[in-house]
């Protein structure tokens, strides 16, 4: 891909990567990602601001053949996929000075190992003057990083928010065009790496309120050039209490802990309350993670392997544990064999989310009428606690 003109001398670089499946070595990208940096000329000085992944390295150089001088590298955060080009950049231009907060700094001699006397710091505020084109850096720690900031082109404003309001997406159309594509994807890509750190993001989203932006230039995923859209859904992500539902991430070896699953969810809904189950043999972590946005009750449905949780249970739960998800319900439901400590240790992997245990109901085996009876006493729980707290 070329580079792309936003507006005069205010440019699009960067490289589409269609073939990517894995971020993180964790997340999925059922729709590949891009690495967006852009680049700012102004009437003194040039501005590139991020990166690109590193394997993406050719890419970026060859969308920067015309451009003989850079005299800032704005880096607004230090994940590699937007900073492992960095060393390389500065090899061709030795003169450009690196911008960054305080702890990119730090972070950026940690990761990179780049050289003190290329960084500078910015402070929360503070502006850069590029002549006839103003940057203001605006600090918005934890999307996703806690070194992350983002930056204000004042006179044309365009915020350029890196990970924040970003999606996975690998599109040829600079601009969104297919808006419930894009508003998936960046809930799935919220939920995968910022859904832990929303006290701050609200802060962030406050911080950002009074600006007036005509475009959000994210370094992942499309531009968005009617943005009030993708605030409004953050604010939401962020903001909303939990909704109405329970995820169901489950596991089952021989059958019995998926009749408990389906009983569950069957009763759940008779009783009004939405379901999403989840069977880890298939599952897609982001899509769990997208919806422990909104869930209001967690069941995990685990058989008994070894005395424990099946290990993908156990996978699931970590994870939840480690999004500290909305949610203010959890419970535990499974088949055992002959015995074990399965709801010990499921309960023993939760201890960040602030949530009420509900009775579990364990059997033996096969199912019977007594498990069904605690699983439709679980479902009038759940319903209850969702109506008491007004769950919509
Ligand atoms: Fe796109 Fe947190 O890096």
């Amino acid at each position: 891909m070329n580079k792309r003109k936003i507006k005069e001398n205010i440019y699009w670089l960067g490289a589409i990567d269609w073939d990517r499946r894995l971020f993180d070595s964790l997340v999925p990208l059922p729709d590949g990602t891009s690495y967006n940096a852009y680049l700012i000329e102004g009437s003194e000085k040039t501005a590139l601001l991020d990166a690109v992944d590193p394997a993406m390295t050719d890419t970026l150089f060859s969308q920067l053949q015309d451009t003989a001088k850079v005299d800032f590298i704005i880096s607004h955060h230090t994940e590699q996929d937007h900073s492992g080009t960095i060393p390389l950049l500065l090899e061709r231009y030795p003169n450009a000075k690196v911008l960054t907060t305080p702890r990119g700094k730090t972070l950026l001699m940690d990761h990179l190992h780049l050289a003190e006397e290329v960084l500078v710091t910015v402070a929360d505020g503070e502006t850069l003057s590029l002549g006839d084109k103003t940057l203001r850096f605006i600090h918005t720690p934890w999307v996703h990083w806690p070194e992350t900031m983002v930056s204000y082109l004042e006179e044309d404003r365009i915020l350029f928010s890196c990970d924040f309001f970003g999606s996975h997406i690998a599109a040829s159309e600079l601009y969104v065009q297919d808006q419930a594509r894009v508003y998936e994807a960046a809930k799935r890509y919220f939920g995968e790496i910022m859904l832990p750190f929303r006290a701050v993001i609200s802060k962030n989203l406050e911080k950002l309120a009074d600006l007036p932006v005509d475009i959000i230039a994210p370094s992942h995923g499309q531009v968005y050039n009617q943005p009030d859209w993708i605030v409004e859904a953050y604010r939401d992500w962020v903001l909303h209490p939990p909704r109405n539902l329970v995820v169901l991430p489950f596991i089952s070896m021989h059958g019995s802990t998926r009749i408990m699953v389906d009983h569950l969810t069957a009763a759940l809904t008779e009783r009004g309350v939405q379901v999403e189950l989840f069977n880890l043999t298939v599952t897609d972590i982001g899509k769990l993670a997208m919806a422990l946005i909104d869930a209001a009750t967690i069941v995990v449905g685990s058989p008994t392997v070894l005395a424990g949780p099946h290990p993908l249970t156990a996978y699931a739960t970590f994870l939840a544990n480690a999004l500290r998800p909305k949610a203010q319900f959890v419970s535990i439901i499974g088949s055992y064999g002959w015995g074990g400590k399965t709801v010990e240790t499921l309960a023993g992997m939760i201890t960040n989310l602030k949530a009420e245990v509900l009775e579990p109901v364990l059997c033996k085996g096969l199912p019977d009428q007594s498990t069904f009876a605690a699983l439709d006493q679980l479902a009038d729980t759940i319903a209850q606690k969702h109506r008491e707290n007004g769950f919509q």
